[in-house]
């Protein structure tokens, strides 16, 4: 690298956040080595006014390369019906390195999950022999089944579709300067309106990211995260405000314009989108938490520690934690956001408290904490984030659970109760319980609520939020359970023709009206409104395999085999047995192949599950004890570090 090339690299690297307060510049010799690759020189300039890009410039700028080099390792369709027989093996010889519970690695990216309750540990082994044995005799069955069908062509067999799936993945990489550096939404050659579906998404990225981690190919990642971090420092604006520095832009695009000054030459630019032209403007506060939960698996994956301890990184971890820690006007220890500031990222009644943020928050802030290098000023910002932990988790724990128990508590609940020991503490109407939950509400088995707002729950079942309450075990291991069982009663709502529906029931009628604003997008049993999307099959996976019940999700992968190739890998599918390809639906969606792919990955080695998992904090737990947010508190007993 010439002389000129690296100082234009140390340019791009140095973030500019005096903004924030914060006085770390980063230039160490990993952020040479990481850009000496790039023969390319990368400059940084001032984007116009209300445009801001990072920019490369290049006089040979490469072709975008498409390898297909590598064949999927993945098994076979039939060997799905292994699963739960190997999960209960890798179990046995788990070895678990840390008192907290969670596991540490080897050294090598490989990494042991240790996921069973340990009380619980003994008789699930004892169990284990006779559930195989019974399974044994189901899955002879069932694979006799599948062979025949596979044979005939019914179902094409698995190891093409992930075939498949990984070359549609890898077409799927959007490169810059050179290195890949994230995956396109879609790439739909069907449909002629693209809208922003050929950008980078945050989001979508994530199951994209895994699976290459999971494949051994961190590249990608590694440069993905870097380069979103450039696009959080700047400045972003709508309308003459700006919002909070630390947010994560939505998605971003990589434009290739003409070099100022040199018409033989051509730059490329990083162009992001906080929501400043996102259809309805809306802000996507998950993004900076997938970054960080992403970035943690990167580290486990990858064995590379060095990404999180970089200064800039661990500056961009700070500022998303103190956008999200602010001070305002609540009284919940919840993220107060916008309607559409997630997966759900357009008019359906969730703004306030939505599951699936606080979900995401609570990762967050447990992978920023296990990242965090301690130093002189950030100890305030670590409380913070403790006590945050313990009340986020003590009031979705309390508050947002219901079952058939719970249920029956909230129909007989008072009204109007002024006093600091109120039972019905957000004073919900008992009549809020609709009828079809009434109905839909199985014996065994219980989930998160949507959503709690002063006098409004909102009983949808939100998937996301769930599965990935379990996951990071922001639900307990009784909850957690409950949510999986029932998963399993409600299948036929839940999965049907189609893994998985993105929440449920449909909002119809009047409510569709007033609620979506009568969205024709979000008409009931499609899209956000009840859609099914296959994505969500990474997470169901990860979920199960960290309560020890991985042959839910293989069912559900089944289910979606049947299919995804044959329809091109849908977004999502509408009807109430999401029978077919979503309206609107876009073809070849990237993070459907990729969801897909993870879940397989997974299943095929559920060990590797841990790069996404949170265990259950011991500290966290005493302190929900020490704390007692439970018992009863008149103004003087409040002496607790923690307010709930
Ligand atoms: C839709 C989805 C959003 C996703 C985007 C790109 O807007 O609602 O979650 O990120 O498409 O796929």
């Amino acid at each position: 690298m010439s002389l000129g090339a690296s100082k234009a690299v140390v340019q791009v690297l140095c973030r500019p956040v005096t903004q924030t307060g914060y006085s770390e510049h980063l230039v160490n010799s990993s952020d040479l080595t990481l850009h000496s690759t790039f023969q390319v020189k990368c400059v940084k300039k001032r984007p116009p006014r209300h445009r801001h890009s990072i920019r490369c410039s290049s006089m040979h700028l490469s072709q975008l390369r498409r390898t297909h080099q590598l064949r999927p390792m993945g098994v076979s369709l039939v060997n799905y019906m292994n699963y739960s027989g190997s999960w209960f093996q890798t179990c046995k010889c788990q070895q678990s390195e840390s008192a907290s519970g969670i596991t540490a690695g080897d050294g090598n990216g490989a990494w042991s999950v240790n996921n069973i309750e340990t009380s619980n540990s003994v008789n699930n082994l004892a169990n284990a022999k006779s559930i195989l044995e019974f399974q044994d005799v189901q899955q002879l069955k069932q694979e006799k089944a599948l062979t025949s069908k596979i044979a005939n062509g019914t179902i094409p067999d698995s190891f093409s579709i992930e075939e498949e799936a990984w070359d549609l993945l890898r077409e799927s990489i959007v490169h810059y300067c050179g290195s890949p550096i994230g995956t396109i939404a879609a790439k739909d050659p069907t449909s002629s309106n693209v809208l922003n579906y050929d950008q980078v998404f945050i989001r979508d990225f994530i199951p994209s990211g895994i699976a290459f981690l999971l494949k051994g190919e961190h590249d990608i990642v590694r440069n993905f995260i870097l380069y979103t971090l450039q696009l959080q420092s700047w400045e972003k604006t709508m309308d003459c405000h700006s919002p909070g520095q630390g947010l994560m832009p939505a998605s971003f695009k990589v434009r290739t314009v003409p070099l100022d000054g040199d018409d033989s030459a051509t730059e490329e630019v990083l162009d992001p989108d906080f929501g400043e032209a996102a259809i309805g403007r809306v802000a996507p506060v998950d993004s900076g938490l997938w970054w960080i939960i992403l970035l943690r698996a990167y580290g486990k994956c990858s064995g590379d520690l060095s990404v999180q301890e970089r200064i800039d990184v661990q500056t961009g971890i700070k500022m998303i934690l103190r956008l999200c820690l602010a001070d305002g006007f609540d009284m919940f220890p919840t993220l107060l956001v916008t309607d559409g500031s997630c997966m759900i990222d357009r008019r359906m009644g969730i703004h306030g408290h939505p599951l699936e943020i606080q979900a995401l928050f609570y990762s967050a802030l447990l992978c920023a904490r296990e990242m965090l290098t301690p130093e002189d000023g950030s100890a305030d910002l670590i409380r913070a984030l403790n006590n945050r932990l313990v009340a986020l988790s003590f009031h979705i724990r309390e508050y947002y659970w219901i079952d058939m128990k719970k249920l029956n508590e909230i129909y007989r609940y008072k009204t109007e109760e002024y006093s600091y020991d109120a039972v019905n503490k957000f004073n919900i109407y008992p009549d809020q319980i609709s009828p079809w939950l009434v109905e839909w509400m199985p014996n065994k088995g219980g989930y998160l609520i949507g959503n709690l707002q002063p006098a409004h729950m909102d009983f949808r079942f939100f998937s996301l939020g769930n599965l990935w309450s379990v996951v990071n075990s922001l639900a307990t291991m009784e909850q957690s359970h409950a949510i999986l069982d029932l998963i399993e009663a409600k299948w036929s709502d839940l999965v049907a023709e189609m893994p998985f529906k993105i929440c449920y029931p449909a909002l119809e009628g009047q409510e569709w009206q007033i609620i979506t604003g009568s969205d024709p997008k979000n008409t009931p049993w499609s899209y956000h409104n009840a859609g099914s999307w296959p994505t969500l099959l990474w997470q169901l996976t990860v979920a199960c395999i960290k309560m020890n019940r991985p042959h839910i999700a293989a069912k559900a992968v089944e289910i979606a085999e049947r299919r995804i190739s044959r329809d091109k890998w849908p977004e999502y599918y509408d009807t109430k047995r999401s029978r077919f390809i979503g309206k609107q639906s876009r073809l070849f969606q990237t993070w459907s192949i990729a969801g897909y792919l993870v879940a397989k990955l997974l299943l095929t080695d559920p060990s590797k599950a841990n790069i996404l998992i949170t265990e259950e904090d011991s500290e966290l737990v005493n302190a929900l004890i020490t704390a007692n947010p439970r018992g009863k508190r008149g103004r003087k007993n409040l002496k607790q570090t923690y307010i709930v």
